[in-house]
């Protein structure tokens, strides 16, 4: 028998990315190819790449140049770019980096065996197209072997919102749902497999809209039926925009035992004459009702969120109407980010913030961020969590896992497995994990 051949996969990016990248070294399998945790030994090193901030982009060129002496060495190495870089630079980065031999967009690595075979025979391959039909029904099926408790499902691609500052409408392109059938086989699938915790994965989740049995279904109609699969625990999703937060959705928060009191929501920003410049269409009022209900449903609900600052004119009194916003919210978690001007985007046109401003804001925020994360985390100690066990941690006999509220919780006991699911009692908040005694 031939020796497999090694693939290398480096992931940047979202959620969606890791979920893409595990598909994308599944359909290689049928190359022959099986995972290497180096690029050194690699057959073919694939980059699946993000586009949202302008250093993500960035990363990609100066890692691929970091390939140039493999290649020399080994002139069969085949290096791919795939993801959003690949989709909004397509034939630039093969200028860029002429020794790149294949170039693939988001809905069309499917094609990646045939273009891996035609890469074999020296050609350079770019595809970049939103085709027709669904990679997903093109993919093989999903191997069968064990896996962590833990998985990615992606449900919805693209976006719709053309939110002022984002590239996701033009890479991910439109917003498309999965049908529910393949989402309900994929989800039996992963179970059978060991996963006992499902994280439905879009741009924009919440949109999901996919064709049911009887019409199309919500994302709450999903979870439900999701909830109803036998060895599945936990069921989450991300990441949602505020206006497609239904009322199913917000019913499934109160009633569904399945999904976990935990809501990733971002708003950006919390001045309505920013929200209004970045297209968000809401106001930072409308947001907070919204948050008020979501909190009637599910009182113990942790929220997350993503802000930018130093969006182009935002004035210290319009970041100041962002701190008051995350000062009513109180936030378990969140991303921060400095404004990144997009090429191609509305806001990459207007009056931009210098840059030293968008540090301080950012650094400012983060401080407001990082008290509250606290806050909320040490108020956990001497609460009782379910904690879904993942691994061992780095101390002899500890189980690390994660909390209904996406905490990482250490307990060290006997007994405990990967894929437990066990009642704990906080005892101890540190900077970034909770400890916790079995019940
Ligand atoms: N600059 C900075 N942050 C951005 N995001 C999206 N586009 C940009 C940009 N041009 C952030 C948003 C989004 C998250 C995924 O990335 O906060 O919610
Ligand atoms: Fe981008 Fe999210 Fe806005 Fe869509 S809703 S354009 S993915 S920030």
């Amino acid at each position: 028998m031939s020796q497999p051949k090694k693939l290398f996969i480096k992931t940047y990016g979202c959620q969606m990315n890791v979920y893409d990248s595990e598909r994308m070294a599944e359909a290689l399998g049928g190359q022959g190819y099986v995972e290497t945790k180096s690029p050194d030994d690699a057959d073919m090193i694939l980059l699946n790449t993000c586009h949202i901030r302008e250093k993500a982009a960035e990363k990609v060129y100066s890692e691929l140049g970091r390939y140039k002496g493999l290649k020399a060495a080994k002139p069969d190495l085949k290096i791919g770019v795939a993801g959003c870089v690949a989709q909004a630079e397509g034939e630039e980065i093969m200028r860029r980096q002429p020794m790149v031999d294949l170039v693939v967009g988001p809905q069309s690595y499917h094609r990646l065996p045939e273009m891996e075979a035609k890469a074999g025979q020296g050609a350079k391959v770019l595809d970049t197209d939103f085709p027709e039909e669904d990679k997903f029904e093109h993919l093989k099926s999903r191997p069968k072997a064990k896996r962590g408790p833990s998985a990615f499902l992606t449900v919805q691609e693209g976006c719709d919102k053309f939110c002022a500052f984002c590239v996701v409408p033009y890479t991910r392109g439109a917003e498309v749902s999965r049908p529910a059938a393949r989402i309900l086989d994929e989800a039996r699938d992963l179970v059978a497999r060991g996963v006992r915790e499902i994280t439905l994965l879009g741009q924009n989740v919440n949109a999901y809209h996919g064709a049911g049995p009887d019409g199309d279904w919500s994302l709450a109609r999903l979870i439900w039926a999701l909830n109803d699969v036998d060895g599945l625990e936990r069921i989450r999703f991300t990441t949602s925009h505020p206006n497609d937060m239904s009322d199913d959705l917000i019913d499934a928060h109160a009633d569904c035992p399945k999904l976990m009191p935990y809501l990733h929501l971002p708003v950006q920003a919390g001045s309505d004459k920013i929200l209004k410049r970045m297209n968000r269409q809401h106001t930072a009022e409308q947001y907070l009702r919204l948050i008020e209900r979501l909190r009637a449903a599910r009182p113990d609900l942790h929220l997350s969120g993503d802000f930018i600052v130093g969006f182009p004119e935002e004035t210290e009194t319009d970041f100041q109407d962002t701190l008051s916003l995350i000062e009513a919210v109180q936030y378990g978690s969140a991303f921060s980010f400095k404004y990144s001007e997009r090429p191609g985007t509305p806001a990459a046109e207007r009056a931009q913030v210098p840059e030293d401003e968008k540090d301080d804001r950012l650094q400012r925020l983060q401080a407001l961020l990082t008290r509250q994360q606290r806050a909320l985390q040490d108020a956990m100690v001497g609460r009782e969590v379910g904690v879904l066990f993942e691994r061992p941690g780095r101390l002899e006999g500890q189980m690390v896992g994660k909390s209904d509220y996406l905490h990482a919780v250490h307990v060290t006991a006997e007994g405990i497995a990967p894929g437990d699911l066990r009642r704990v009692r906080i005892v101890d908040s540190g900077p970034n994990s909770l400890t916790g005694q079995l019940l």
